[in-house]
């Protein structure tokens, strides 16, 4: 059950977080720390039902998924892409690739996800890997939340469902139109953005769970959106 005072409520999902995950590594990104769920975990296995009774919406922020894999290798190997610049993480998840943006040296990382538990995830994250990262639930899709001084915006995984790649791909272009740096990481989603304003920049091999991908090697992209 959700609480209604924000700070308990904020506590309370740490609690889960910390009860129903692991603290590990993905094989691609060793350097990071993060609070995911593993075979070992409960939430591994949880049914709706389960999450629906601790009043948690499906606990996307418990997987490193595949796009923001990459994204965050690519950020963490060529640093020049964030360092000094003010970053946004769309869609943060467990936000790894806000960690990765901060480890590389950005100026100042925000981190977004309409979902409060990636946004606890992401700060408990942050606060593992001894980063700062600010990160907040407004849905910056839908209102005017985004600030203007935002260099550069990083969205891993985000075309994963076609309601959700339908509002993210206007908003990224006019994003990247506006003279942002925009950079996205996908392992090949249906529902990715298509078009010549698309500029692959680099491959890369991400080892995933059988369970959550339906294999055990996903092949992800980093992409720039051009003006
Ligand atoms: C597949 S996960 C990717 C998470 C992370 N970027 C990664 O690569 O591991 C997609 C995330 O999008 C978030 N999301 C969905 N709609 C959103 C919106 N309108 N604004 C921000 N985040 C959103 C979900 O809550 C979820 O955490």
């Amino acid at each position: 059950m959700a609480e209604t005072d924000p700070a308990r409520e904020a506590e309370r999902i740490a609690r889960f977080i910390t009860e129903q995950t692991a603290v590990t590594s993905t094989a691609l990104l060793p350097e990071l720390r993060l609070h995911l769920a593993t075979e070992i975990t409960p939430l591994w296995q949880a049914s709706e039902a389960y999450l629906a009774q601790h009043g948690a919406p499906p606990p996307f922020w418990a997987f490193a998924w595949a796009g923001g894999q990459a994204l965050a290798r690519h950020v963490l190997d060529h640093p020049a892409i964030v360092a000094g610049r003010r970053v946004l993480d769309f869609a943060c998840g467990s936000g790894l690739v806000a960690i990765a943006a901060a480890r590389a040296g950005a100026l100042r990382v925000r981190a977004t996800d309409v979902d409060p538990f990636a946004v606890v995830a992401t700060l408990r994250n942050a606060s593992l890997n001894e980063v700062v990262v600010d990160a907040d639930a407004s849905d910056v899709l839908s209102n005017d939340t985004l600030d203007d001084d935002v260099e550069v915006i990083l969205a891993g995984d985000v075309c994963y469902e076609h309601a959700m790649a339908t509002r993210v791909t206007p908003w990224l272009r006019a994003q990247a139109r506006a003279g942002k740096t925009v950079l996205v990481g996908d392992p090949g989603r249906a529902y990715l953005v298509t078009g010549a304003d698309l500029e692959p920049l680099a491959r890369y091999e991400v080892p995933v769970s059988d369970d959550v991908e339906g294999a055990s090697l996903s092949v992800a992209s980093v992409f720039r959106l051009r003006a």
